[in-house]
């Protein structure tokens, strides 16, 4: 296969549902896209913003768990419609890529698998066993039939130009030894026999039996060497943040350096990323991983969780996924040569009969260059490329940023007229008693344990942030006689990635010993083989307590700070279309419904840990995910994404909470989240774009074309600026306008005295 074209692709995850689905929008999954009614579809909106971003394809998940709940019964309704996913992004012009898997990893529960698998007799994961291989095979066929009768393959005239089997086995083959090797054969072949027409890809598989296609994963590909000379470069994962985890930092990935890790890519020959995520999403009900993963899956991705542009790496992407594609001819058919500037500083040239096109990489993390390059000098920045269509004038440099950047806020529901305090209703009680006479101690694996002695509360104990062994021991009082001990054990989610993941265990792994302590003497009585029952979920999710109109709910003196307390309240959809969260401040942890939909666990009592520096974040150097984190100290999260597609515009709204901890739901409110304001800040000669998503610009708080100082928020003029009035030129492009275009230039603002050595930029505040 010839490397004819350069691809950028995009994951958007998406999870929601209305049954289930598939795709993290569900389409099964994080995204939410649709819902029975066409209320509010976010699909359509997400594939939308991501063509204009300069995208060619969409890549999505299939999760086996979604679409396969019980054995042999299937769901592809609502959210769970994939060949619906898929004729959405053909509507929209784009390729799809099929990551089917079926293992999929994801930080999704248990990597995609259906739990029925696990409880099958014989059954050995992601090895050479007859039983799993068996439920593979015909869930792969069942989803490649899927598709194939629909002609969604691009063979057919259909978008699908690639199919994914298996994920990054090659990381964990070792610990199968020979069966796995046997494995990767029988995927192979398996995915090869279902005859799609386009090619299969296999990822962090260095040994891809042919025809498959080895492909790279990571923050940066170019060093990638496909494993056959006659297979294009193509880098599969390109993960545009991190995801989060209860009790971790929020990990961001700046947009410089996402910038120059793809120019490097396709500096180097490469010929198709995709970037992981471009839209996250959420993980709606209880289908986050990990374990620990966060209900948010934000990622930090070019398209945030509800969907909004993340300012400024979307529109810093977009101009470098423009320029790329302006020289595709040229860099998929050229010849190529390379320069070695000296200093760490390097130059590709692809030519052809038509042209040339150059990019010049400096990846020194600390010093800026400046090199000569037929007879011109180019400074060239730390950490960054320069690309140059013509091989003369530098179009984009991935460490300049002139997108703008977007903050964000977040604004009360005004359709309610008590904003904050929801009055609630409370279904049951209960009363924590302390025992003093000996302890029990309980050995766990994670990742939540709830201790009560006959019938009354002992104590409660979970994992820590990436720690998830522990020991429970708490003084116990009991009784002569008969006693009863019973544990609550709750998992947040299941592991989804490493070898054996599968076989990760979750919950009480034991001993259950009692402790007597007689002077010196300790006595240890392991209670582990005496009979215990078993009994599994909970009481008011088999009563669906969040959907049914119950009449058993109170309505005075609801308690707060009390376990295994379900509370319930009406309220008003926020007016408009912005993306709607609720605050659920106050709470401890638990589980929450609106109109019957599962938004996902909450967890706002679990405090992000230490660890965040307060220097400004530098985009030079190696990204890892411990790099430029924030929000230490402060709840891992607090706001939880409610799809307006969940929503009655109309009418009653209904939340529905299930507090395991204990909390008080007062403070609970919805908010909407929309662009406050836009900064741009770029060098003289660029057009820049400002733009409220939508909604007209209101006001320019701060405008100057000269040397500013500051960053967005706090933007001041600097020692020289432009003759004419930089605010009220601005003002006369921008506002009343949901978007303008200015020259930044002396041409618009006028002669400065900032003379000939200083390089102009102009940088300006809008308000929407
Ligand atoms: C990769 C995996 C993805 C996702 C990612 C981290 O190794 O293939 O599915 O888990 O890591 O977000």
């Amino acid at each position: 296969m010839h490397p004819s074209k350069i691809l950028l692709a995009a994951l958007l995850l998406s999870t929601l549902a209305l049954s289930a689905t598939s795709s993290k929008v569900t389409y099964d999954g994080r995204a939410i896209i649709i819902d029975g009614k066409h209320k509010l579809l976010m699909w359509p909106d997400l594939i939308k913003k991501s063509k204009e971003g300069g995208l060619d394809a969409i890549e999505t998940y299939v999760f086996w768990d979604s679409h396969e709940p019980a054995r042999r019964e299937y769901d592809f309704s609502g959210n769970l419609d994939l060949i619906r996913f898929l004729k959405t992004v053909q509507d929209e012009g784009l390729y799809a890529v099929l990551r089917i898997g079926p293992y999929v990893c994801a930080e999704w529960n248990y990597g995609g698998f259906p739990v029925w698998l696990h409880n099958m007799p014989g059954v050995q994961m992601r090895t050479a066993n007859d039983v799993f291989m068996n439920e593979m095979k015909n869930f792969t066929t069942l989803i490649v039939n899927m598709v194939k009768q629909e002609n969604l393959f691009a063979s057919q005239g259909g978008p699908v130009i690639l199919a994914q089997i298996e994920n990054e086995y090659g990381n964990v083959m070792s610990s199968y030894g020979d069966e796995g090797k046997a494995y990767v054969e029988w995927c192979a072949n398996m995915a090869q026999s279902l005859h799609i027409g386009v090619p299969w890809i296999m990822c962090q598989q260095s040994d891809a039996p042919e025809p498959m296609i080895n492909t790279c994963n990571g923050w940066y590909c170019d060093q990638f060497t496909p494993n056959r000379p006659t297979i294009p470069k193509m880098w599969t994962e390109n993960w545009t943040g991190w995801f989060k985890s209860w009790g971790g930092k929020d990990p961001h990935r700046t947009a410089e350096d996402l910038a120059f890790a793809v120019a490097r890519f396709y500096q180097l020959g490469g010929t198709f990323q995709n970037y992981y995520m471009y839209h996250g999403g959420t993980n709606f009900g209880r289908t986050a991983g990990g374990p620990y993963i966060t209900t948010s899956y934000d990622y930090d991705a070019p398209l945030d969780e509800y969907g909004n542009l993340n300012q400024p790496k979307w529109g810093h992407l977009k101009e470098l996924h423009d320029v790329l594609h302006s020289m595709e001819d040229t860099v998929t058919r050229g010849n190529i040569s390379s320069v070695d500037f000296g200093n760490s500083v390097s130059g590709t040239i692809y030519s052809t009969e038509k042209g040339s096109s150059c990019f010049f990489a400096n990846t020194d993390s600390k010093n800026d260059t400046t090199i000569n390059f037929q007879g011109i000098d180019y400074k060239v920045p730390a950490w960054s490329v320069s690309i140059l269509p013509d091989c003369e004038n530098v179009v984009y440099n991935t460490a300049k940023v002139s997108a703008q950047t977007s903050v964000m806020v977040k604004k009360t529901n005004v359709a309610e007229d008590e904003p904050a305090a929801l009055s609630c209703v409370n279904l049951k009680e209960d009363d924590p008693v302390w025992g003093d006479n000996m302890t029990l101690r309980i050995a766990g694996s994670g990742q939540i344990l709830h201790v009560f002695v006959n019938g009354e509360f002992l104590g409660s104990q979970w994992a820590k942030y990436g720690v998830f062994d522990y020991v429970f021991e708490q003084q116990i009082k009991l009784n002569k006689g008969k006693n009863i001990i019973t544990l609550l054990s709750a998992t947040v989610g299941f592991a989804n990635y490493g070898s054996n993941f599968d076989l990760t265990q979750a919950g009480v792994r034991g001993p259950v010993e009692l402790v007597g302590y007689h002077d010196d003497e300790i006595v240890i009585k392991d209670l582990s083989s005496h009979k215990w029952s078993y009994k599994v979920g909970l009481e008011g999710l088999y009563q669906e307590l969040f959907s049914s109109d119950s009449s058993k709910w109170q309505q005075d003196n609801y308690p707060t700070n009390q376990m295994f307390t379900w509370y319930k309240s009406s309220f008003k959809a926020p007016l408009g279309t912005d993306p709607v969260v609720v605050d659920l401040i106050g709470l401890g942890k638990g589980l929450a419904w609106v109109n019957g939909n599962s938004i996902g666990r909450y967890w706002p009592s679990f405090i992000a840990e230490d660890g965040c520096s307060l220097d400004p974040c530098d985009y030079r150097g190696s990204y890892d995910n411990n790099k430029c984190v924030t929000n230490c100290g402060k709840p891992t999260q607090r706001w939880y994404h409610v799809p307006r597609s969940f929503l009655n515009s109309e009418g009653d709204n209904t939340l529905v909470l299930f507090e395991e901890f204990g909390g008080d739901p007062a403070s609970v409110n919805f908010q909407t989240i929309a662009i406050g304001s836009a900064c741009v800040s770029a060098e003289e000669n660029k057009k820049i774009e400002l733009s409220c998503q939508g909604r007209p610009i209101s006001a320019i708080k701060f405008a100057s074309f000269g040397n500013p100082l500051g960053t967005c928020g706090s933007f001041s003029s600097g020692t020289c600026e432009a003759s004419n009035d930089a605010i009220s030129i601005v003002e006369k492009a921008c506002v009343g306008q949901e978007s303008c275009t200015i020259d930044v230039s002396e041409d618009t603002f006028g002669s400065t005295t900032c003379g000939d050595d200083v390089i102009k930029t102009l940088a300006v505040e809008a308000i929407c």
